[in-house]
């Protein structure tokens, strides 16, 4: 979360003339509100493994078993208090109110039904196919999107931090449909992209490129300085193939990782890294092959505890 603040703060600093006036939040609403999803059990099924991978870190609340939201715990607070939504079906905490359509403009742009801008979800590059397995999740009988009475709290930002977040500009609307990638290292670039593999573990918050990840600075040389569940600074790893990187690692260890939380050193890895248990075997494969074919860089990231 925090990297969604840090390039801002960045420009606040050097930037003297960033007036209030400039903070930037609200957007015309969605124009697309039509999204065609011809939901199926199996499409639902997908749709929970994949929310479970890409919104849980952030929406799931360990305390109701619900995606009811949270605290974002890892934003520092003089951004201010940033809580996800409750994103159950509930008519007026959750988001029954939502169509398909709306709900599709705010993965792709970030860009909510109500016009606010909210970078958080931006996934200019997610499949169709995944992108309304998903809706198709969030609008199913499933125990995790049952409608609940709750309400996380609301976002509110300080001033420095409303005009940190202005500075994330909402995406446009894919002109023609995403077709998933069937080839296993393309499998593998997409998983690093979609699954936000390469915002932490690039160089910094700043120079994320979200339609272009490979052109993100330091791409997946991890050193990226994140907050742990106690405010202290972690760095993300190098997660290229290089000896200060995952060189030595097998796909197995990887696997650990991954789906375990437990680094090759048997280190258990600290939050925000999520777990990723839901990924498939041949998905970590995937994963696996496309950081051996991206190049690698020589960067030794001090382990921070
Ligand atoms: C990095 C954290 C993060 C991830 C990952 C994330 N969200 Fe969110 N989401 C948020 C935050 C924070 C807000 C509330 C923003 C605000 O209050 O301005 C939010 C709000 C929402 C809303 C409510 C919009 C509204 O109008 O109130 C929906 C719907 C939503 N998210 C869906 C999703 C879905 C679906 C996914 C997975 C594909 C997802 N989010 C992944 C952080 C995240
Ligand atoms: C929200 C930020 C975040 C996201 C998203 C994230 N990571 Fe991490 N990751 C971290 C942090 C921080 C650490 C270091 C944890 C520690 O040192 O205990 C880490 C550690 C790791 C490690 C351990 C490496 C080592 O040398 O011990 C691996 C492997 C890893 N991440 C892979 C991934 C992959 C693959 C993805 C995407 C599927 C991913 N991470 C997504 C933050 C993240």
């Amino acid at each position: 979360m925090k990297r969604l603040f840090v390039p801002c703060l960045f420009m606040l600093a050097t930037s003297a003339i960033l007036l209030v006036s400039a903070c930037k939040l609200y957007y015309t609403p969605p124009a697309k509100t039509e999204y065609s999803i011809n939901a199926s059990a199996a499409m639902e099924a997908e749709g929970k493994r994949l929310a479970m991978l890409m919104c849980a870190p952030c929406h799931y609340d360990s305390k109701t078993k619900q995606f009811s939201g949270k605290r974002m715990e890892d934003v520092p607070g003089f951004v201010g208090k940033i809580y996800s939504r409750n994103i159950t079906q509930h008519p007026t905490k959750g988001i029954a109110n939502y169509t398909d359509g709306e709900l599709a403009f705010l993965i792709r742009t970030g860009i909510s039904r109500d016009g606010k801008l909210m970078p958080f979800m931006q996934r200019p590059n997610l499949a169709d196919q995944d992108l309304r397995a998903i809706i198709a999740f969030l609008h199913s009988k499933d125990d995790l999107v049952r409608p609940l009475d709750a309400d996380p709290g609301r976002t509110q930002y300080t001033m420095l931090g409303k005009m940190g977040m202005s500075q994330s500009k909402p995406l446009a609307y894919p002109a023609k449909e995403i077709a998933k990638p069937s080839d296993k290292t393309e499998l593998g670039k997409y998983l690093v992209d979609n699954l936000s593999c390469y915002d932490c573990h690039s160089k910094s918050f700043m120079s994320i490129n979200k339609m272009f990840p490979e052109k993100s600075k330091g791409f997946m040389g991890g050193g990226n300085k994140l907050l742990d569940i106690n405010g202290k600074t972690v760095l993300s790893r190098n997660l290229t193939f290089h000896e200060t990187g995952i060189g030595s690692w097998s796909e197995q260890d990887l696997r650990r990782a991954l789906t375990e939380g437990i680094s090759k050193d048997n280190v258990v890895l600290a939050f925000p890294m999520p777990m990723f248990s839901d990924l498939k075997d041949e998905e970590v494969s995937a994963i696996y092959a496309y950081l051996k074919s991206i190049p690698a860089i020589n960067n030794k990231v001090k382990r921070s505890r």
